[in-house]
């Protein structure tokens, strides 16, 4: 069994949770266990906190928030790059603790820890560039100012699937912005947010500003969203959970974001360089074994190419290593647990119910411990399953199409709007699709889109709000307006 990388003197944090500054034990046995995906065996047990406890993680952020808020943006963003500079440092072990306890390929592991700690790196700058507005007046006794401030204490629930690099992308931009925060990881992946407390704490950031608590979604959620010292909430998961959040938020009226499922498209028109698709659907479909919200779920791909594409894709995929993710150059790992595989089963089996044709894998379920090696099948259509949920899982589904106009309104056919993709060699129809689809992002001729430096989310049922990029900190941030007379100063 590989340990799991203590990254301080002591291993305490692995069965602790972060408040104010002090790593806090569960009260009696009440625990959470974490669990390898790759094997089954039992890594940690983190506590599973009462309500109260997780009441008080929302107080230290709270005694902890005036005093961070007046910190320059200089100093806040100096801390953050100490931050960023440790997670770097502590790369190979972060990407360890991802792989056992989340399942993806250890270099796939190193890859979301480089991007998670691209998330620090950027805010850390960003924390400057907090400008506000000027506003011209109309009346010459006056001047109009609008400024940017914290809003206040905010969380973020957090899911499985990005378990550092979606508590970065949220935890940076509120930091920057002056706000404290409480992440709530998911019960599936705890240990990649301690290992990030413990850096935080090594990196100065002072006590209370940022702390990670365990324990039941459904509890700590109400805590949350119940709570008056809450103004902001970050979600990162399902369309479903998303929009309980928000009707448990209504009360309060906390400002909210929700990263949330998507369905994306992935168009291969007849002009575009097949290799490069093929490519495409790696980075995209196959990361994290299609464990990813923004992997493509409908493939759509014309019909005078699509035989010579299926023939190129199953090729590819066919030197695909699947196995356990700390196995050297695997790149499909286990899915994350019995459902997942479930639901990837349960696709297939429909999309053959209905006329599907396999190309290429076997039936979900035939391999050891949740792993799926790369399915293709064809001859898919608008009334299977997969086409109205996201299948999470390493399949990959084809419909033909004949013209763009039809190849847009199929893409379309959804109420998720996260991601999506189109290969295409013509100038004309990169612009004509790009501002066709209706999707928050778009790849064009290009299947890895994340970029801390970008703004990430989705329209419509994917939810709203935007991570990363110039965006990323006004999520928390709520604007001032000031009238100021400067007649009788
Ligand atoms: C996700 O969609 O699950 C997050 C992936 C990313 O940030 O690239």
């Amino acid at each position: 069994m590989t340990a799991i990388p203590q990254l301080t003197h002591t291993n305490l944090w692995q069965n602790r949770c972060y408040i104010g500054g002090q790593w806090v034990a569960a009260v009696g046995d009440n625990t959470l266990e974490v669990v390898n995906p790759a094997n089954g065996e039992t890594l940690a047990q983190v506590p599973l906190l009462t309500q109260k406890q997780a009441n008080a993680a929302l107080v230290a952020a709270e005694q902890a928030f005036d005093d961070w808020r007046a910190r320059s943006p200089n100093e806040r963003g100096a801390l953050l790059r100490r931050w960023y500079e440790l997670m770097l440092k502590h790369k190979d072990d972060l990407a360890t603790i991802m792989t056992l306890e989340q399942g993806k390929p250890w270099a796939e592991s190193k890859a979301e820890i480089q991007y998670a700690a691209a998330f620090i790196d950027w805010f850390a700058e960003e924390a400057k560039r907090g400008f506000g507005d000027v506003i011209p007046a109309t009346k010459p006794h006056q001047q109009l100012l609008a400024i940017p401030e914290p809003v206040g204490v905010s969380v973020a629930i957090t899911p499985w699937n990005f378990p550092a690099a979606m508590i970065t992308r949220k935890a940076g931009a509120a930091l920057a912005a002056g706000c404290s925060m409480v992440v709530k990881p998911s019960a599936l992946t705890p240990l990649s947010a301690l290992a990030l407390a413990v850096l935080a704490q090594e990196a100065g950031i002072p006590d209370g500003v940022f702390n990670v608590i365990t324990g039941k979604s459904a509890d700590i959620g109400e805590v949350f969203t119940q709570s008056t010292i809450v103004k902001k909430l970050s979600f990162t998961g399902s369309t479903e959970v998303g929009r309980h959040l928000m009707a448990q938020c209504a009360p309060n009226l906390q400002k909210l974001s929700l990263e949330l499922g998507g369905n994306a498209p992935f168009i291969v028109f007849a002009d575009a360089d097949l290799d490069l698709a093929v490519q495409g659907v790696i980075a995209a479909k196959f990361r994290n074994s299609g464990q990813t919200c923004i992997s493509p779920n409908r493939f759509l791909v014309e019909v005078s190419v699509q035989a010579e594409f299926v023939q190129r894709l199953t090729k590819a995929l066919a030197e695909l290593k699947v196995g356990d993710g700390l196995e050297e150059g695997v790149q499909v790992c286990s899915l994350i647990n019995d459902k997942a595989l479930d639901k990837v089963r349960r696709h297939y089996d429909d999309a053959l119910a209905q006329g599907a044709r396999c190309e290429m894998g076997q039936r979900p379920g035939s391999l050891a411990n949740n792993r799926i090696a790369p399915i293709v099948l064809t001859q898919a259509n608008e009334h299977m399953q997969f086409w109205q949920e996201e299948t999470f899982g390493p399949l990959v589904a084809i419909k033909a199409f004949n013209t763009e106009e039809q190849a847009l309104a199929l893409a379309n056919d959804t109420h998720y709007g996260l991601a999506s993709y189109f290969y295409t060699a013509s100038a004309s129809r990169v612009v004509r699709v790009s501002r066709a689809l209706q999707a928050g992002m778009v790849g064009v001729n290009e299947g890895a889109i994340s970029n801390a430096m970008a703004p990430f989310g989705g329209i419509d049922q994917s939810g709203f709000g935007r991570e990363g990029g110039r965006q990323g900190m006004r999520e928390y941030q709520s604007l001032k307006y000031i009238c100021q007379s400067i007649d009788n100063g």
